[in-house]
């Protein structure tokens, strides 16, 4: 069996990974690391596709997607469009953990939040609004997936979805199978990129479900980005992959998709396998 591993997007997914791994350091579960990984980026306001600071809405106001999953049970809990909470990846965790529900959504989704301690905060930043204003886009979403030394699995992902959106838009990020997925008896898959796109490919049931037949991580995310590069042509989806031996991968349809892997105490930057150059 394979060490710690965790494997996660983008370059800040860096902070995701070396959070994870702390905290299975200090005693924590495959679930545990995956909370506290995706805390550090939520919590970064230099980072402008989650939590603080990241992107919003078209009226300015940032709504933010996150989920988590257990691979040992199947068990996940999710909320989309919640606003002006730090950390939607605690409270996905919460309503797995504390409710019979899979996804709360945008007003109950914030209700739910303040009721279980969760304190309400303004999270756009002078920067975000200066983007807002100037209605750039941006797009990234930290997608995380964490196996422990005992073979336990976890997945998560947290964003604040396509930039300027329509107030109410979901993306992939909080859609089980679509932009995450982790079973303990074969391995987990996390997305980024066009959410619209993502979700209409089971993007991350379909990684999981490649490396069920016998593909690699890397493989089974090249499979998708294949399946859906076939239809939908230079499209920006991308996935990153690991499975319960320890292996890892990512890809994208196009080039320049660079995302991390950590364990043993050590984390290191990578590109991901891609299609086409861009
Ligand atoms: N992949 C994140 C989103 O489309 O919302």
């Amino acid at each position: 069996m394979s060490g710690p591993v965790a494997v996660a997007t983008w370059r800040f997914g860096k902070g995701a990974v070396e959070g994870a791994l702390k905290a299975l350091r200090d005693g924590g579960t495959a679930l545990d690391a995956v909370e506290a990984g995706i805390r550090v980026v939520e919590a970064d306001p230099e980072v402008d596709s989650v939590g603080l600071g990241g992107a919003p809405n078209s009226e300015g106001v940032v709504e933010l997607d996150a989920a988590m999953m257990e691979g040992r049970t199947l068990r996940v809990g999710a909320v989309a469009a919640l606003r002006d909470v730090l950390h939607p990846i605690s409270v996905a965790r919460k309503v797995m953990e504390e409710t019979q529900h899979v996804l709360l959504v945008g007003e109950g989704a914030l209700k739910f939040a303040l009721e279980h301690g969760f304190r309400r905060q303004d999270l756009t930043t002078e920067e975000s609004r200066r983007k807002w204003r100037e209605w750039k886009d941006a797009h990234d979403t930290i997608g995380l997936v964490v196996l422990d030394g005992e073979g336990n699995m976890a997945a998560g992902c947290s964003t604040s979805g396509s930039a300027y959106k329509l107030p109410g838009r979901v993306g992939d990020s909080p859609i089980v199978g679509a932009g995450l997925y982790v079973d303990d008896d074969v391995g987990g898959a996390a997305a980024t990129g066009r959410g619209e796109d993502i979700m209409r490919y089971c993007s991350c049931f379909l990684a999981v479900e490649h490396m069920r037949r016998g593909l690699s991580p890397q493989e089974a995310c090249l499979e998708v980005v294949r399946r859906i590069y076939e239809r939908e042509g230079k499209v920006s989806v991308y996935l990153v992959a690991l499975d319960r031996e320890g292996r890892y991968g990512a890809a994208g349809i196009k080039k320049g998709f660079p995302y991390a892997v950590g364990s043993e105490g050590r984390s290191l930057l990578l590109e991901g396998a891609y299609l086409v150059e861009g």
